[in-house]
């Protein structure tokens, strides 16, 4: 089965649309309400006849965008609520589209979509979000194999997000609509570039640059190097330093420095 336009065009034009809820889902729309800044970026992928896109809007978010394979649901949203403006509508494939996001919102796209595009979605995901943005949303927390929808496990979810994400929650939903109820994971992904080096930490490596001591780093991916540190710099406002071997290792990815008292 090829999870394609055609096939969910079709869905939309036979009115097979079970997943619909006919309005925006408890989830999101409570997530909606505790945001305060009105001009962040959001995006709805797979966004379908788009309640929350609408809800978002008339609640005074005015960079909403919504991309769905086909436009056929989008004119229900327009019948629906005129004002919603139409150029940020986009009508194509979520893996090719380009932008920066601070929040990306889902609701039953992920499990719309093929189980292998998976990492894929990950991936993309990630590559959309700014600096510090967050995906968002709801994922089903039960086996399908016969999809769509296709189920999943936060065993699954924590593994295959935390490929890319540094920080991922998936905690039971408490505020699903009532068919869901038990079935849904509350997903929070954030995006971190980097984090910024604790003062101190950032004091001992410079003590042990200028004192000439031989450190041992243990990195975070289980990576250990030796030697004395010869330059603490900042590049594409990251921290590093550069051994007298000549590597150059992020501040922010060591997990344990020890020193040599020589
Ligand atoms: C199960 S529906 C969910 C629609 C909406 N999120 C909702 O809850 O009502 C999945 C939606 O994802 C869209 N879709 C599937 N694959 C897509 C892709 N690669 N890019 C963009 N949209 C896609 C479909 O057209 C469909 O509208």
């Amino acid at each position: 089965m090829d999870l394609d336009h055609d096939f969910w065009d079709a869905r939309y034009a036979q009115e097979r649309t079970g997943w619909d809820l006919g309005g925006p889902s408890t989830p999101l729309k409570t997530y909606i309400d505790q945001l305060t800044n009105k001009d962040l970026r959001i995006l709805i992928p797979g966004g379908g006849r788009s309640y929350e896109a609408e809800y978002a809007h008339r609640s005074g978010f005015t960079n909403v965008f919504v991309i769905d394979l086909t436009e056929r649901p989008f004119k229900d949203l327009l019948s629906r609520y005129p004002d919603f403006p139409v150029k940020n509508l986009i009508v194509g494939d979520l893996f090719e589209h380009e932008g920066t996001y601070d929040r990306i919102l889902e609701q039953t796209f992920f499990c719309a979509l093929d189980p292998a595009m998976r990492d894929r979605y990950v991936e993309h995901m990630h590559h959309l979000l700014a600096p510090q943005g967050k995906l968002v949303g709801v994922l089903f927390d039960e086996p399908m194999d016969d999809g769509p929808p296709f189920g999943g496990s936060k065993e699954e979810y924590v593994a295959r997000f935390g490929l890319h994400f540094k920080h991922v929650s998936f905690t039971p939903c408490y505020n699903s609509i009532t068919p869901r109820m038990g079935r849904e994971l509350w997903m929070t992904a954030q995006r971190v570039d980097h984090i910024p080096i604790d003062c101190n930490l950032y004091d001992r490596y410079e003590e042990a640059a200028t004192l000439k001591r031989t450190v041992h780093l243990t990195m975070q991916d289980g990576q250990r190097f030796t030697g004395r540190i010869m330059d603490l710099f900042v590049r594409d406002h990251i921290e590093w330093l550069r051994m007298d071997t000549e590597h150059e290792i992020r501040l922010d990815h060591i997990m344990e420095m020890e020193v040599d008292v020589n």
